[in-house]
């Protein structure tokens, strides 16, 4: 018995795609509700499917699709993204189909070459370029690196819809297909963590895209991502949340991340946490023993500092720092102020290395690190509350 059914999205498009309830990793991204890989079938002249589903999940995407049509039907394929939880059974659905054309951006189709034998040829699409489907228009927009170079837009110009590839979603599993369905907090959070975990290396580009949607004017009613629910009420204020997460201008909020492995960096860390206090900044404490980097992403997104500190480990930072510092640095994230602290035994190089990561980083520097060999005695712990004071104060002229 078929048990998967189509969800009809706007006049003629249908969601097709399959929830994934449990991933919970996602190439370094903890995902704590799971996602959905969205695909979507427009019932035009010529039937057709934007986007396929992640491999294992064919079935489930065949299945949606049999409850509205029969897949031989769809004459067009779009591949809006090459990265496989997108494309991974998209040979077999060509087989299956049997479609009268591919189409991906000039990118894509080079792309999906280089990551599939396909059955069929894939017809590059520029920007600009339009294809009919006969009673329905999609108009193309390539969005290179947002996130890969192949990424793309397709607009169904009649029904002012947004197919958005990764744009504007978000890893959350539901059986509810819109947005204004599930529950805010849940749905803020996980639309936050996706832009800070995915996005935040494009800030720059996003505000450029985002200045090409305005002066387009109010043409979209309907924005369908790649991943999580469809956006079909508030759209400016979905906009509004990329603007302000791309612009990243500094907050008073102050991120202190540390591990420790005695105890010391950490009595280190909660010194730093009351001077910080005391400046006037909101704080939030991570230390790396109890949250993952994908939450501390999260929480950047709209800090103003990063404080770090580390024990030092074999002359090295702990690896837990190295693990973080590294994804962060990745996400490129703008306009922080930061400081660097560290406990150590006989070498204590970590606390400077930390700093030299935090200048990689962009990260202005407000004063020197401070460093504890062994356990912090009082006078430790006083220029850690110093170096959270300082921090704070240099937020209060930095922060909008
Ligand atoms: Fe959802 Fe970039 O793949």
């Amino acid at each position: 018995m078929a048990i998967f059914k189509a969800v009809k999205v706007s006049e003629s498009v249908y969601w097709v795609g399959a929830i994934d309830w449990n991933i919970r990793e996602f190439h370094g991204y903890t995902t704590h509700h799971g996602s959905t890989y969205n695909a979507y079938l427009i019932l035009a002249d010529k039937p057709t499917l934007i986007d396929t589903v992640k491999a294992p999940f064919k079935s489930e995407l065949l299945e949606r699709i049999s409850s509205v049509i029969n897949p031989k039907d769809i004459a067009y394929i779009v591949s809006n993204h090459t990265e496989m939880d997108h494309s991974g059974c998209l040979s077999e659905i060509i087989q299956a189909v049997q479609p009268e054309k591919v189409f991906a951006s000039v990118m894509g189709a080079k792309a999906l070459k280089q990551h599939f034998t396909l059955p069929q040829e894939i017809i590059p699409l520029k920007t600009g370029d339009e294809l009919s489907l006969g009673n329905k228009t999609l108009a193309f927009t390539e969005t290179r690196m947002l996130h890969w170079p192949d990424s793309m837009f397709s607009y169904l110009k009649e029904e002012r819809l947004l197919f958005s590839q990764d744009g504007f979603g978000m890893h959350l599993a539901s059986e509810e297909r819109f947005a204004d369905e599930l529950d805010k907090g849940v749905l803020d959070y996980e639309f936050a963590t996706y832009f800070a975990n995915i996005l935040l290396p494009y800030t720059n580009l996003i505000t450029a895209l985002l200045d090409k949607i305005k002066s387009a004017g109010p043409a979209i009613d309907i924005i369908a991502p790649d991943h999580g629910p469809i956006w079909r009420r508030d759209l400016t204020l979905i906009l509004d949340k990329y603007r302000t997460w791309s612009e990243q201008k500094p907050t008073r909020k102050a991120v202190v991340l540390y591990d420790t492995m005695w105890h010391s960096t950490e009595r280190m860390a909660r010194a730093v946490e009351e001077g910080l206090h005391e400046g006037g900044a909101q704080v939030k404490v991570m230390s790396m023993a109890a949250v993952h980097r994908s939450d501390i992403a999260y929480e950047i997104l709209d800090a103003g500092a990063l404080v770090v500190g580390s024990p030092t480990l074999n002359n090295n930072i702990f690896p837990t720092m190295a693990d973080v510092l590294t994804y962060l640095k990745g996400l490129r994230p703008k306009n922080l102020v930061g400081a660097a602290f560290g406990s150590y035994g006989w070498s204590g190089e970590s606390a400077s290395q930390l700093q030299d990561i935090l200048k990689e980083m962009k990260v202005e520097i407000v004063t020197e690190p401070v460093k504890s060999q062994y356990v912090p005695n009082e006078g430790v712990l006083a220029q850690c509350h110093d170096l959270g004071l300082k921090v704070a104060n240099r937020l209060k002229e930095v922060a909008v």
